[in-house]
């Protein structure tokens, strides 16, 4: 799926142009990329003298089916629409949905439906929950027998099957900010998955060196594959064990704790891993609102003094809402 990516000022004669020469892509819509720097991506059929032509990522398509409800809506009652879906995640050409279970019966049609509207999707699974330390996620595979996909973001691929393991969109904009970090420096991401920040780290920001550790052998199977599949493999080094046994002292510029739940279980490996010198540690927490940030700042500061190490709080922010009351946060601290 070819774009171009043209100034928003030179966008209109660029499309209608394009449109003499019969090269738009009637299927796809015109994207915003940057915002701050206002470009558009023009979906286009072939190459267009003058523009480099990209592959484009996530392609948003005009379809006649807009919603599930508009599919679905003449043959069910009233409250069986208010239940239904009103979102999912793709990934690749997989379609994740969360189904209520008082509309479980209408689980083949939402599917159903669900490709009518992503033509480019093949394959359905239902959503059950994500659990336990391995992030072990539970899915029924309604519509397809194809759960293994590539998934592009921020000019990374990410390989998984959505059976054996997660991915998460929501901390996009984290995933993004790391990408921008840590050009020359050494990398310690102590809970890995499948590459969330090391793969865009070293395809966007090159380190010396990244120490990717994770503990699910499955998950472990797919930060390899993405470390080949993003030619990162003079970059990242990917070790499968648990971090508390695999995480070095005294070497990282940087350390990345992308987990929730326990991960203060973890913070002295994380700051004894920071050189002497110093060093930058990213901590992510679930916290009650009442609790932000004062918890996880304590937590630092406590397992810093344990450590005979110095922090320097130098930013916070909110990730997302994790349940109700409580958000998954990250705290940036200096560590010397
Ligand atoms: C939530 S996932 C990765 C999240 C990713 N950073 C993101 O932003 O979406 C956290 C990963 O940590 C791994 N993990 C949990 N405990 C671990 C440990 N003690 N050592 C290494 N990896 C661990 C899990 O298997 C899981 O793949």
């Amino acid at each position: 799926m070819k774009v171009i990516r043209v100034p928003v000022k030179e966008a209109e004669t660029v499309r209608l142009s394009i449109i003499e020469d019969g090269k738009l892509d009637p299927e796809r819509k015109i994207k915003v990329i940057d915002a701050e720097e206002r470009f558009l991506e023009i979906p286009v059929t072939d190459d267009i003298k003058g523009f480099e032509t990209y592959q484009q990522e996530n392609a948003l398509f005009y379809n006649k089916w807009r919603s599930l409800k508009e599919i679905l809506g003449g043959n069910i009652t009233e409250t069986e629409l208010s239940m239904l879906p009103s979102g999912w995640q793709i990934l690749g050409n997989i379609i994740i949905v969360t189904i209520d279970p008082s509309v479980d019966h209408l689980k083949e049609r939402i599917a159903k439906s669900l490709i009518k509207m992503y033509p480019s999707c093949n394959t359905v699974v239902r959503d059950l929950g994500i659990s336990g330390q391995f992030r072990l996620p539970e899915r029924e595979i309604l519509i397809g027998d194809n759960t293994e996909t590539i998934n592009k973001e921020n000019g990374c691929l990410f390989k998984l099957d959505v059976t054996k393991v997660m991915f998460s969109k929501g901390n996009l904009y984290e995933k993004k900010l790391m990408s921008t970090v840590g050009s020359d420096e050494i990398i310690v991401d102590m809970f890995a998955g499948i590459g969330y920040f090391s793969i865009p780290i070293a395809v966007h920001a090159k380190p010396r060196k990244i120490l990717a550790i994770e503990i699910n052998p499955e998950s472990f199977f797919y930060l390899r594959e993405n470390v080949s599949l993003n030619h990162a493999e003079s970059i990242v080094e990917a070790r499968n064990g648990d971090c508390a046994n695999f995480t070095p002292e005294n070497i990282a510029d940087r350390v990345i704790m992308g987990y929730v739940g326990t991960t203060h279980h973890y913070l002295e490996y994380g700051i004894r891993a920071i050189k002497k010198e110093g060093g930058m540690l990213h901590y992510h927490e679930t916290t009650p609102e009442s609790l932000i940030f004062s918890r996880p700042i304590e937590r630092i500061e406590h397992a810093a003094s344990k450590a005979g190490r110095n922090v320097e709080i130098l930013d916070c922010r909110k990730i997302k809402k994790y349940s109700p009351g409580i958000w998954h946060v990250v705290v940036d601290a200096r560590i010397s």
